[in-house]
């Protein structure tokens, strides 16, 4: 290596010269720049007001909407970055995303997307990406439900593809380990501390018993209590689609899920391994102290999130119907 003969004082430049090169050859990095606060100012400056007239109309009608659009974020963000692949509908000659296992009778919120986005097309047509509401709407929830506010980047296209596969690889499930949960997070560009920093979503909204049933009758790192009135809300068998609250506050985008986590009532199996005597017990026990460091962290990481591999520039389109390609 040429880099063994170079003395100490160049060693500075050999990092410029990395860091220059590394520049060029990872293009994907760039493309988060496309991305900026102020993309619709001249084409659709009222975009914003749009879809937060329209979120906290929804939000009137059903609190728990609010968990439903976050999580719809996630969900969309994770397969194949945040590009709106979700909303995209099966049809008879396609299988999308929707109806994979973590998505099937479960995701919620697609008709209030829909609803945003005609507001927005009948204001400024053919401008603003589906990915970007959701993005947006997700936003709008969480402060809605009393949590953070962050400056949602904007710019993302919308797919002309979705991966059922892909869908059913990229989102956990409730029955992963911690070190699954890390490989994943990590696959994604996520440390562990954003791994709890995200899950602490699970503040808001409702889980069906399917999700939890192994967890209430065979896990033993569970509060008994809480098992069995959980066990009266969700039989052995039966009742799959009962749901119950994800934490007692799930209108308020609180740290209740984290001091839950404390005495072991975490609802799934996933959400109790980030405290079990592991590496992400200490991250559990600050944001269950500290709302404030939780509610700082999670807009962080969402910020972070929001950027996964964006189509941008002249990827993709701008839907019509967020539920189709044009
Ligand atoms: C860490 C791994 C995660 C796992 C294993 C997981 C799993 C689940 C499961 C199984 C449900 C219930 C679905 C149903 O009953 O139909 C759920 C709901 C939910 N998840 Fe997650 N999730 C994870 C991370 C996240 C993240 C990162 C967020 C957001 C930042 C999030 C937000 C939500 C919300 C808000 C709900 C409630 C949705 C509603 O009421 O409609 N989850 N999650
Ligand atoms: C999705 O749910 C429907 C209705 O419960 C079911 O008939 C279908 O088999 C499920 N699809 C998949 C891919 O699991």
């Amino acid at each position: 290596m040429a880099a063994a003969k170079l003395h100490l004082h160049s060693f500075s430049s050999l990092l410029l010269v990395i860091s220059i090169l590394s520049s060029l050859l990872v293009p994907h990095t760039s493309a988060n720049n496309h991305l900026s606060e102020n993309f619709y100012c001249q084409t659709c400056p009222n975009v914003l007001s749009i879809i937060n007239t329209a979120v906290l109309k929804a939000l009137k009608s059903d609190a728990r909407t609010a968990a439903s659009l976050l999580r719809l974020h996630f969900h969309d963000c994770f397969v194949n970055g945040c590009d709106a692949s979700i909303l995209l509908d099966d049809t008879p000659t396609f299988t999308g995303e929707q109806t994979a296992v973590p998505n099937n009778n479960s995701i919620r919120g697609l008709d209030v997307i829909d609803k945003i986005k005609e507001k927005v097309e009948s204001s400024c047509a053919g401008v603003v990406s589906c990915a970007d509401i959701i993005a947006v709407a997700a936003r709008d929830s969480v402060v809605a439900a009393g949590g953070p506010s962050w400056n949602v980047v904007l710019g993302r296209r919308d797919s002309t593809t979705a991966s059922q596969a892909a869908a059913n690889n990229n989102i956990p499930g409730p029955q992963s380990s911690l070190n699954q949960l890390l490989s994943l997070f990590s696959s994604k560009g996520f440390t562990a501390r954003e791994l709890v920093a995200l899950s602490g979503g699970h503040t808001i909204g409702k889980a069906r018993c399917t999700t939890f049933r192994s967890r209430i009758y065979n896990d033993t790192d569970i509060d008994a209590q809480f098992a069995s009135s959980l066990q009266k809300q969700c039989p052995r068998s039966g009742g799959d689609n009962n749901v119950v609250p994800m934490d007692p506050t799930p209108t308020s985008f609180d740290n209740a899920y984290f001091k839950d986590l404390l005495v072991k009532k975490g609802l799934f199996h996933s959400d109790q391994q980030l405290f079990h005597g592991g590496s992400t017990d200490s991250f559990v026990t600050a944001y269950a102290a500290n709302p404030s460091a939780f509610a700082a962290d999670f807009a962080r990481a969402m910020v972070k999130m929001g950027k996964l591999g964006p189509l941008t520039g002249t990827k993709g389109e701008i839907r019509k119907k967020c539920g189709k390609i044009n």
